[in-house]
């Protein structure tokens, strides 16, 4: 038997910090289904006044499970206890290095509207780990909603390739701007596109701002090794025009909470509706066309506007398989009075 003591990230924000013991967990337990060490427990533990959360193991961890845990949005440093109580000793473990680039990337910008970086991070490897991927692979994202890019910067951390939809051009602009910049401040070699997607004429033309680049010199002259961010100016029930078939490992974003700002916009076209069934139900047939099988959907929404078995009856009417027992169904948590979060996560078999 081995036991490790994981310390809880501290975070930025103490709203986020006190919720985020529970997500933890079930995070913790999606990821511990993929070690190569059966899981015995999941608890938590309270170490000279310090909360750790800790994970007792049939075995040791190897390299590659420290790789998982190292990744997960919550972990800050993780222990490994010497006997049968935390005070007969500690040893750090080292952490895997995984970042392709500096994660600083998705805390750098605050804007309204923004969702919590680490909770973003969560959703990816939820994704991930729920998928038949492993973070090995050439893995591709597609953030449907995208805003200004937080899921997107995840996925660049990660080496992901990242693409997002966006139907306000304000925020696609502020997006590529930023990325640009920030390719350009830290000295990546990039280059910088705008293509049509989609369109006959230039008056229906949907155009997506498209970037190479890589993290050393090197890499960028193999255009094999490149990786790509993508976005596209445009509605999200049109995915499959704007992306091939197959395209995507993982779909990760978070709907719109359906409470701001009046005006539902439905029918406006830069405006995307703020009802999130009704967003689901038009785009589905789209994302699934361009989800790989194996492949996840993880959306964050507000369920005090939707309930779960009503969203889940989408998908499931689409022949998805959404994952509702422990510990996918654990995720549900308050961020302030107008607004409940929870995730699904959803399965193309
Ligand atoms: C909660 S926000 C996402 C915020 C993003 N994760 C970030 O941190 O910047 C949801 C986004 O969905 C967009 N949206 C709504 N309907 C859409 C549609 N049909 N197609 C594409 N985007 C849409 C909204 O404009 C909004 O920017």
């Amino acid at each position: 038997m081995m036991k490790y003591l994981i310390l809880q990230y501290p975070g930025h924000n103490r709203v986020y910090y006190n919720v985020a013991a529970q997500l933890a967990v079930s995070e913790l337990s999606i990821a511990a289904k993929r070690l190569s060490v059966r899981c015995q427990k999941i608890d938590f533990e309270d170490v000279c006044g310090v909360r750790y959360i800790t994970i007792t193991l049939d075995d040791e961890l190897s390299p590659e499970d420290v790789a998982i845990l190292s990744r997960l949005s919550f972990v800050f440093a993780i222990f490994n206890q010497f006997g049968l109580h935390a005070d007969d000793g500690l040893a750090p473990i080292p952490m895997a290095k995984y970042e392709y680039i500096d994660s600083k990337i998705s805390t750098l910008q605050k804007y309204a509207g923004k969702t919590n970086e680490l909770f973003t991070k969560m959703m990816v490897n939820v994704a991930l780990l729920a998928s038949d991927f492993s973070y090995d692979d050439n893995i591709s994202l597609l953030d449907p909603v995208s805003g200004r890019g937080t899921t997107l910067n995840e996925a660049t951390v990660y080496g992901f390739n990242a693409f997002g939809i966006e139907i306000e051009p304000k925020s696609v602009h502020e997006n590529q701007i930023f990325f640009k910049k920030y390719l350009q401040n830290e000295r990546y070699k990039f280059l910088a596109d705008k293509r049509m997607v989609y369109g006959k004429k230039k008056s229906e033309a949907i155009y997506m701002h498209e970037f190479h680049y890589a993290n050393s010199k090197e890499a960028f002259k193999n255009k094999e090794e490149q990786k790509q961010l993508g976005i596209v100016n445009g509605n999200s029930q049109d995915a499959d025009k704007y992306f091939k078939k197959n395209s995507f490992e993982l779909i990760v974003g978070d709907l719109p909470y359906g409470i701001a700002h009046g005006n539902t916009g439905a029918n406006k076209s830069t405006t995307g509706t703020r009802n999130p069934l009704e967003l689901v139900r038009t785009c589905l047939p789209a994302w699934k066309a361009v989800i790989k099988k194996g492949g996840t959907i993880v959306l964050a929404w507000n369920s005090f506007v939707l309930a779960k078995n009503r969203l889940a009856e989408v998908f499931e009417e689409h022949g998805l398989k959404v994952l509702n027992d422990a510990p996918y169904n654990g995720f549900e948590h308050m961020v302030d009075k107008s607004i409940k979060r929870d995730i699904i996560v959803v399965k193309k078999l």
